[in-house]
C-alpha cells in the first residue's frame, strides 16, 4: 500500500486556503497547515473543525527564518501558498517559503496566484499582480516544480468584494463593453484544480466564461429578481478613475477591485485557452447554481 504524500498549506484560515485544506481532507490526503500564532475566534473554531477531520496544525509565519519554516514543512512534498497581503508577504514571504520548501526536500510549489492571466499583464496594470510576477522572477532558479493556478475571478468576489452587485439598490454595475467575455470560477473549483498531483506549469481554468451582460442575466434568472445593468463608463474612464483614486488615498487596497475590473473588461488578462479538459473530474459549478446560496442576495 502506498501512503499519499503530504501537502503543506500556508493561508489555511483564508477564503481559498480553507477550501483547499477541506478538499484535501475530503480526498483523505494528509495535510499540514501553517497557522500564525495568536489565531483566535472564528478562525480558530474553523481550524478546530478541520483538525477534527485530520488536519495537522503547525504554528509559524511565512516570514519565519528558512530553517524554522523548513522544519514546519517537514516531510510534505507539495507546498501550497494561499496567503494574501502586501509585498512583504507576496514577494518576500513567498520567496522565503520556496527556499524553505527546497530545504525541507519538497518537490512542488503552488504560489498564491489564483487570478486572471497574470502572464499577460504589464507592470503598473495591477500592483497585486506585479508582486506575484516579482516573486516568480525571484524564485525562478528553484528546483521545485512550480504550478501556477489561474482561475479568473471568483464567483464569490464578482458577487461580493468587487462592488459590482448592489442587492439593495437592485443594480449590477460594470465598466467598458458589456459583451467582453470574462473568466470566472468558484473558490471550490479553484481549490480542486490546485490539488492536481500531476500538474506542472501554468493552468488556466474557468468555471464559466460570461460577459457582464450574461452575468447580469444569470443573476436575474438565479434570484428571480429584476436588476438594472448600469454602465459606469468606458475602460479608459475606469483607468482614469483608478489614477484619480490612487492619487487621493494612502491605501492602495481601496482601488484594487477597480484594477482587477480593468484587467478583465479590457480583455487584457483574458485566458487565450482553457485547461479545463485536463480536469475531467472537476465539473465546474455554474454561477446560476451558486448565486442562490449566497447570503446577501435577498
Ligand atoms: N481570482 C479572484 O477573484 C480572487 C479573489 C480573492 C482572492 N484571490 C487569491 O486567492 C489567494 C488567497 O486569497 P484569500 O482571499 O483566500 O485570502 P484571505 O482570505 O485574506 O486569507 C489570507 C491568508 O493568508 C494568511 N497569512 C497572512 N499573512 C501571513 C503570514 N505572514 N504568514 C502565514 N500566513 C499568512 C492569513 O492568515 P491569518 O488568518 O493569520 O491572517 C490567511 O490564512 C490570493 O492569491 C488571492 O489573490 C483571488
Amino acid at each position: 500500500m502506498t501512503t499519499a504524500s503530504k501537502t503543506f498549506v500556508a493561508g489555511a484560515t483564508g477564503l481559498l486556503g480553507s477550501q483547499i485544506v477541506s478538499a484535501l481532507l475530503d480526498k483523505g490526503a494528509p495535510v499540514r497547515a501553517l497557522v500564525r500564532p495568536g489565531t483566535e475566534g472564528d478562525k480558530k473554531a474553523a481550524l478546530a473543525a478541520l483538525e477534527a477531520r485530520g488536519l495537522e496544525l503547525v504554528e509559524g509565519d511565512v516570514t519565519d527564518p528558512v530553517e524554522k519554516l523548513a522544519a514546519a514543512i517537514g516531510d510534505a512534498t507539495t507546498v501550497i501558498s494561499a496567503v494574501q497581503g502586501g509585498p512583504e508577504l507576496i514577494v518576500d514571504g513567498q520567496v522565503n517559503l520556496v527556499r524553505a520548501a527546497e530545504r525541507a526536500g519538497a518537490r512542488r510549489f503552488v504560489p498564491s496566484d489564483f487570478a486572471v492571466d497574470i502572464t499577460r499583464l504589464e507592470d503598473g496594470d495591477n500592483f497585486m499582480i506585479d508582486w506575484r510576477r516579482q516573486a516568480a522572477a525571484a524564485y525562478d532558479d528553484t528546483s521545485l516544480d512550480v504550478i501556477s493556478v489561474l482561475n479568473g475571478a471568483f464567483y464569490e468576489v464578482m458577487i461580493g468584494f468587487m462592488g459590482i452587485v448592489d442587492w439593495e439598490a437592485g443594480t449590477v454595475s460594470h465598466w467598458g463593453d458589456a459583451d467582453q467575455p470574462l473568466d470566472i470560477t468558484s473558490v471550490a473549483d479553484t481549490a480542486a484544480v490546485a490539488l492536481d498531483p500531476r500538474a506542472k506549469g501554468t493552468h488556466r481554468f474557468a468555471g464559466e466564461v460570461l460577459s457582464m451582460r450574461q452575468f447580469h442575466q444569470t443573476l436575474e434568472r438565479a434570484t428571480g429578481r429584476s436588476l438594472a445593468l448600469k454602465n459606469l463608463g468606458t475602460a479608459d474612464e475606469l483607468r482614469a478613475e483608478i489614477t484619480r483614486q490612487a492619487a487621493a488615498t494612502q491605501n492602495p487596497f481601496d482601488y484594487v477591485g477597480l484594477q482587477y475590473q480593468w484587467c478583465m473588461v479590457t480583455g487584457k488578462a483574458k485566458f487565450d485557452t482553457l485547461d479545463n479538459t485536463k480536469y475531467p473530474q472537476i465539473k465546474p459549478g455554474s454561477l446560476e447554481d451558486f448565486v442562490p446560496g449566497t447570503a446577501s442576495n435577498a
